[in-house]
């Protein structure tokens, strides 16, 4: 059947029709990072081609004589209208508006093409793994399509071991043009950056690995002598009788679990209450992890935590905790461009420190893997968020398997960090039968996939004319922590704030997912003066007494930590294409709300 199916193939390239792409994606790699492994971060040549001449010819159908081929002219008379070694470079990983000022506002298609050595070792497969790329992406191996993936902000991988040569190229082809069936959807509030815009790796594991483990401390009694570590992992095919190990060195931990048919093992590692340090901001302790399975073993670094909702109370560890939060964007400290290293992590997350913060908000998608290692080492927890943001295509069924995909990477990606306390599926969407479907649709999900975490979303409270603020929101149900976004002082006159009443009808933790407003660093003025920093100061005075005033109030996340770039914010001399609600300005300076917003946390 193969040969036929090859032979149907030849026939169709001759006719110039593209059959349909091959997919070698692989489910996400737990912990891929501690394989070995060639970076192809670095420069890549790259092609603007504002109407994917590269990839469709000029009846619109893929063409198979693609830029993926990366031809060059073979005979004098050859004719090919592209070259990638005569094109510029880019540094990968970034983001193209950053990169070439032509490129700023640039929403369409560019290639990229990166050359590159790889040595096959017997017995061991080659991955390629992205760590994200805003936001269709088709990739190549040596002319050879591997796969398409859909979704900015989540990695991917795929199996390109029978593509391999000594010498190779792989070709991407990025597209980052907004659809009304996307996930986010055309409109959204932040910079549309475009292009592979994390980590770029080669990745050797052996051709029997483990796809996936998971380490969570079972809840127990506070005076429990001995507490449980849940584990559980799974072999990439079914496979009776591999020996997986896990060993935790500090933890007297050394146990050995043999796979089932599915390639799977469950257990629990026990040890004593009084040797384990649990995981929290003030004591962000983490556990050399060792699995292993026959020669290989890879290493993770895990803390060990509880988190719950119990009543109106959020617990860590079995003790209530106020969840001193700040929104944070994907963006560079200082001016704008995709964050994607640990050095960008720190400086934000030291911020937010100074700001007095244990929690974060990272806002509105899932941000790189080191903002949530770093934030994990720095002991700040996390709410972890899918951009389900705004009006969202409801009805539509590629939507929501686009919006799932996302959300089953975040949590494979992540849900091995102790940090990460909360899992959010949405982001002020418009009430609607469809909309709860859909959204209680993710939440099942999600708590399929991890039931160890809170589940949330940033729900909207009516725009009452009068001074009572209701939530009222059917996705009540399905989280454990209701969280809503208001701006009293902002789309509301300031002066409302002391009347304000808030009805939360439902017996769960409160978060004000966001509360704010904007001002230009440096423009002084007046109080009732917009976009001064005297109105933001005074914005957050008065939101802070009224937010005292909420029963149930279990942390606050304010928008936002440092102002950003957006194209919706268009003012000149004040916004100039950002958002100016930051505490800070888009310099890393601080205005005189953060302040405002660090003192209150400070008698928190
Ligand atoms: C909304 C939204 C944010 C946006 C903010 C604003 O609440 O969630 O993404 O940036 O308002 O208006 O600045």
């Amino acid at each position: 059947m193969k040969r036929y199916l090859c032979v149907l193939t030849a026939l169709l390239a001759a006719f110039g029709m593209q059959v349909c792409a091959a997919n070698r994606e692989l489910p996400l790699i737990q912990n891929i990072k501690a394989y070995e492994s060639v970076s192809l971060n670095g420069p890549w040549n790259y092609i603007v081609d504002v109407q994917e001449e590269g990839y469709y010819n000029y009846r619109m159908k893929p063409t198979s004589s693609g830029f993926f081929l990366n031809a060059k002219p073979q005979k004098p008379e050859d004719l090919i209208e592209y070259d990638f070694d005569k094109a510029p470079t880019m540094q990968i990983p970034s983001d193209w508006n950053t990169q070439d000022e032509r490129l700023f506002f640039y929403e369409g298609t560019i290639w990229f093409k990166k050359n590159f050595t790889a040595k096959k070792t017997p017995g061991c497969r080659s991955i390629l793994y992205f760590g994200a790329i805003n936001y269709d992406s088709h990739i190549w191996v040596n002319g050879k399509e591997v796969g398409h993936h859909v979704g900015g902000f989540t990695p991917f991988n795929y199996d390109v071991t029978d593509l391999l040569e000594g010498k190779n190229f792989v070709i991407v082809k990025a597209d980052n043009k907004r659809h009304a069936e996307d996930v986010p959807t055309q409109i959204f509030d932040w910079w549309n950056y475009g292009g592979i815009t994390r980590d770029v790796r080669l990745v050797s594991v052996p051709a029997t690995y483990i796809e996936d483990y998971n380490l969570q401390l079972e809840k127990a009694e506070t005076k429990a002598r001995t507490r449980e570590i849940s584990f559980s992992a799974r072999l990439n095919h079914s496979e009776a009788g591999q020996k997986v190990r896990v060993c935790i060195p500090e933890l007297r931990i050394d146990q050995q679990f043999t796979t089932d048919a599915d390639g799977r093992v469950e257990g629990s590692l026990k040890v004593s209450a009084k040797k384990i340090s649990l995981w929290s901001p003030m004591n962000p302790r983490l556990y050399q992890v060792l699995i292993s399975l026959g020669a290989t073993t890879i290493r993770d670094e895990i803390g060990f935590r509880t988190i719950e909702a119990r009543g109106k109370k959020i617990l860590l560890n079995g003790q209530p905790i106020f969840l001193k939060g700040v929104c944070i964007h994907n963006e560079r400290p200082y001016g704008g461009g995709r964050a994607n290293n640990s050095k960008d992590a720190r400086t934000l997350l030291t911020w937010a420190k100074e700001l007095g913060c244990n929690f974060v908000r990272l806002a509105h998608y899932p941000h790189h893997e080191e903002m949530v290692r770093e934030a994990e080492r720095m002991g700040i927890m996390v709410w972890s968020e899918i951009p389900v943001y705004w009006t969202i295509d409801w009805t539509n069924p590629a939507t929501f398997e686009n919006a799932k995909q996302q959300l089953t990477d975040m949590i494979r990606r992540d849900h091995n960090r102790a940090n990460v306390i909360i899992w959010s599926i949405a982001n002020e969407t418009p009430h609607s039968a469809e909309r709860d479907t859909f959204l209680g649709n993710l939440a099942i999900h999600a708590r399929s996939l991890d039931d160890s975490r809170l589940i949330s979303m940033a729900m909207e409270v009516s725009g009452a004319s009068d001074y009572v603020n209701r939530l009222s929101d059917n996705m009540h149900k399905y989280v454990d922590v209701v969280s809503f976004n208001q701006y009293v002082g902002w789309y509301r006159d300031v002066n409302d704030a002391s009347k304000m009443k808030w009805e939360i009808p439902y017996d769960k933790p409160v978060i004000v997912s966001e509360f704010g407003g904007g001002a230009k660093y440096g423009f002084h003025g007046k109080k009732n003066q917009r976009w001064t920093e005297e109105f933001q100061e005074n914005l957050y005075k008065e939101n802070l007494e009224m937010l005292e005033k909420i029963d149930g109030l279990a942390g606050t996340t304010p928008w936002i930590l440092k102002d950003f770039r957006s194209p919706r914010r268009v003012l000149p001399d004040v916004q100039d294409y950002y958002n100016r609600k930051g505490l800070i300005s888009d310099m890393g300076e601080k205005k005189k709300a953060f302040y405002v917003m660090r003192d209150w946390y400070k008698n928190k």
